[in-house]
């Protein structure tokens, strides 16, 4: 059994708003509840109210009362919540504590729990979706831009390709010529740069419709590693297959799975700067089919694993940031899921669980 002090604990943290006692008239938080995360800091929306104010209401009565808090947040967003406040009184009639009991404002906005379990607030459910309106708009112009912008690309860029090559048929002027040239190929290679962007934005916001058939995994695999081996060279990495269980059958969209594995193998190989060792590997458990693959490049930080993923999030000066949000989306949807093990300065390990006996709907 639970001693009583227990027992008050075990009930105010289930409580799911925010409780504080607070220490008068010094206001001290001593006590808060699981809601208020932790027990120092008690989350006034909008930072710390005047406290002057709830004095100014204890003086006027020893009653519980509830009260209303309008605050402007550092985005400049007003907001609105309300607390009932209890003073607990000694036997001297003094008030020695208050209670604080965080309600959500009725109509005007939402409690929610950050990734932190910090509370914070949210604009009003009706703000939120005209907001998500806004977004999806926002969302369908880029794809419209997007789309639009991809043929006069194409264009541009095979036109800076005919003019070299016409050019490098002109006699004389070998300088001009030379200058000519290198102004042209870097008009082509922007160009793949931002068409390779318009194809990731594409494919995160409209993705091609999933075509599962069954597949050899071995084949795909070995395709993979002829594809990456040259880069790999180039970059002074050694490329090691370990694919014995990779001989099934997997149910799985092939250009997809290869767009996925072909990421990781570039994020890997350009991880390991002064060279090093890229390992692709295929592992039987009892359910999935495990593709790693592993790199002993500059690892990544634990507060940086959280963000892969994240549309734009890149560290490269050449990168989009949305190799690892086509990734994740793909496996996503093509049944799997995807983990990463890192260990900063030592390398990375990102490893794609693909069900071993899916069917075609699966
Ligand atoms: N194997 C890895 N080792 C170290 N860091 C990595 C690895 N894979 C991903 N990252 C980090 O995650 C970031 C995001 O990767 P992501 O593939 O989404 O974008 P990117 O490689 O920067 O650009 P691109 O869109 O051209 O692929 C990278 O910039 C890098 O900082
Ligand atoms: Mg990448």
């Amino acid at each position: 059994m639970d001693n009583p002090a227990g027992r008050i604990i075990k009930i105010l943290n289930s409580i799911e708003l925010p409780f504080a006692v607070i220490t008068y008239p010094d206001f001290d938080v001593i006590m808060s509840n699981a809601a208020s995360n932790g027990n120092t800091v008690f989350p006034w929306p909008g930072g710390e109210p005047e406290l002057s104010a709830f004095e100014d209401i204890l003086h006027r009565s020893a009653k519980s009362r509830r009260v209303a808090r309008y605050y402007m947040d550092g985005r400049g967003e007003a907001g609105r919540y309300e607390v009932i406040i209890a003073p607990a009184v000694t036997e001297k009639g003094n008030t020695s504590h208050i209670i604080v009991l965080m309600l959500e404002a009725a109509e005007s906005s939402l409690f929610s729990k950050s990734n932190s379990g910090a509370v914070s607030f949210l604009p009003a459910r009706q703000e939120q979706a005209v907001e998500n309106e806004r977004l999806a708009l926002i969302g369908q112009l880029t794809l419209g831009i997007a789309h639009e912008i991809k043929n006069p690309l194409t264009v541009i860029s095979g036109f800076a390709e005919v003019t070299k090559s016409k050019l490098s048929r002109v006699s004389g002027h070998d300088e001009l010529k030379e200058s000519i040239a290198y102004y042209q190929q870097e008009i082509v290679d922007n160009c793949r740069n931002m068409n390779r962007l318009l194809v990731d934005l594409l494919q995160v916001a409209r993705p091609r419709k999933t075509e599962k058939i069954p597949v050899n995994m071995a084949g795909i695999l070995e395709r993979i590693c002829n594809i990456i081996a040259p880069f790999a060279l180039q970059r002074n990495v050694t490329l090691i297959k370990d694919l014995i269980d990779a001989d099934v059958e997997i149910y799985t969209d092939t250009i997809k799975l290869r767009q996925v594995l072909l990421n990781l193998c570039n994020n890997a190989v350009q991880s390991m700067t002064g060279g090093g060792i890229l390992r692709i590997r295929a592992e039987k458990s009892c359910e999935h089919l495990i593709i790693s693959v592993t790199d002993t490049g500059c690892g990544i930080s634990p507060d940086d694993i959280n963000k892969l993923g994240t549309p734009f999030y890149t560290t490269k000066a050449e990168g989009t940031g949305l190799g690892l949000t086509v990734t994740y989306s793909i496996v996503r949807d093509l049944g799997g899921r995807i983990e990463v093990d890192s260990q900063l300065g030592r390398g990375t390990t990102f490893r794609v669980y693909l069900l071993l006996n899916a069917g075609q709907d699966d």
